[in-house]
């Protein structure tokens, strides 16, 4: 049994009270045992049953649940810093994606990279993420885009998910971009997708969930349908990349297939908006792209009043989101999409969870809830949010175990 106690601000992020409402304690404490969280209050009201308990001291810090980072493009090969230099000096995204760069440039460095070296370097991400607080990682395929290569990189995220003590859920992406190879005959790869990966995938386990990318660039809304009923006929449940350079539907089907999130959606329509906050889809907000690629940043505002959950996530990827700095991230969505500290921590933990469909394991920090917990630097949510630090995790517990503590803090013995 563990105890962390001096906690100037426990923000809980139950699920009551919407978007706003992070249920923060003052001078908290918390209780775990094994992976699972037993109790959670105000100090004072510690039960006597858990005064034995091994105890860790916060400091008077902040304690948030561990982050949930819900859209990453997690293990690729190479990078595009010259595209992020093209970009600057003028060139749009699929400006550069036609002339060979963009998706179409990561598959071919994808399909070169061996498993091993791209599960080392996958490896290294999530060590750094885990250490600014994530303790679950949502991964996606699509950078393979062949029966081959789309199956090398679930596997590297499979061994992930056994190697790496945090939450690894993968998402198979085959429908990211049409693959150079099928652009004659896009008809031909839909019908891969649908008749062949989609069943392989599901039938060995390698993916919880499916995604599109509906965009004109991309595909359409009536491709897009297909191939997530072909997933859901599966067993893998919905996710979608909606509406992010162009409005063409993408929200609207979200909401018709039953989707768990729709993602990017800086180009939502009023109709999209409605028919998501109808049907319950998660908006997953990707501030780091809106960012990198000098877009407007998703309405959030719009979507929150509409009564739409909203999910904050890194969209990690090496050309339109080159950081998996989910707190940078966090921190975006309150100067670009207007949310406020707590609603942009509501958005990493409890939504992010909901897009995944595991709010009722992890995502906020309650007795029964997994004991993913990250300890900041700060006196309070806002000034963590406020004061952007290359990191200011002291401490990140994933499932009852510590996987993180920062330097100095080892040394001080203050948490040992
Ligand atoms: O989520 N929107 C499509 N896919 C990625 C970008 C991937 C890339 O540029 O390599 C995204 O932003
Ligand atoms: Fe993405």
């Amino acid at each position: 049994m563990k105890l962390i106690e001096n906690i100037a601000q426990l923000a809980t992020c139950r699920a009551e009270g919407g978007q706003s409402e992070v249920h923060a304690v003052a001078d908290a404490a918390m209780v775990w045992e094994g992976d699972t969280i037993r109790w959670v209050g105000p100090r004072r009201e510690l039960p006597a049953e858990y005064q034995g308990a091994e105890r860790l001291d916060a400091g008077g810090r902040l304690v948030v649940p561990g982050l949930v980072d819900c859209h990453t493009h997690l293990a690729f090969g190479g990078w595009r810093a010259d595209e992020f230099t093209q970009r600057i000096e003028g060139a749009g995204y699929l400006e550069i994606a036609r002339a060979g760069g963009g998706i179409a440039r990561t598959v071919r460095l994808t399909r070169e990279a061996g498993e091993e070296a791209l599960y080392r370097r996958a490896r290294a991400f999530v060590r750094e993420m885990v250490a600014l607080g994530v303790t679950t990682i949502e991964c996606k395929s699509g950078y393979g885009l062949d029966r081959e290569h789309e199956l090398k990189l679930l596997r590297v995220y499979r061994r992930l998910a056994e190697s790496e003590p945090v939450g690894i859920v993968p998402t198979f992406l085959g429908a990211h971009v049409v693959p150079p190879e099928y652009r004659e005959r896009r008809e031909a790869y839909v019908a891969l997708l649908v008749d062949q990966l989609i069943p392989e995938v599901a039938a060995r386990r390698l993916a919880t969930y499916c995604d599109v990318f509906v965009e004109e660039s991309a595909f359409s809304v009536e491709e897009g349908r297909r191939i997530l009923l072909a997933g859901q006929a599966a067993g893998l449940a919905s996710r979608l990349h909606a509406d992010q350079l162009t409005s063409c539907g993408g929200a609207e089907l979200a909401a018709e297939v039953g989707a768990l999130s729709a993602d990017h959606l800086e180009q939502v329509s009023d109709r999209g908006i409605a028919a998501m906050a109808e049907s319950g889809v998660v908006a997953v907000s990707l501030p780091i792209a809106s960012l990198y690629l000098g877009s407007t940043a998703m309405p959030a505002r719009r979507l929150i009043g509409a009564g739409v959950g909203v999910a904050v996530a890194t969209d990690f990827n090496p050309g339109s989101a080159p950081s998996y700095h989910l707190p940078f991230a966090m921190t975006l969505a309150c100067t670009l999409q207007r949310m406020t500290p707590a609603e942009s921590l509501k958005g990493a933990t409890f939504f992010a969870a909901k897009a995944l469909g595991l709010e009722q394991r992890v995502g906020s920090l309650e007795a029964g809830k997994a004991a993913d917990i990250a300890l900041m630097d700060a006196p309070d949510l806002q000034t963590w949010l406020y004061h952007l630090r290359p990191n200011a995790c002291l401490l990140t517990v994933a499932r009852g175990r510590i996987v993180w503590q920062a330097p100095d803090r080892r040394e001080s013995g203050e948490l040992a």
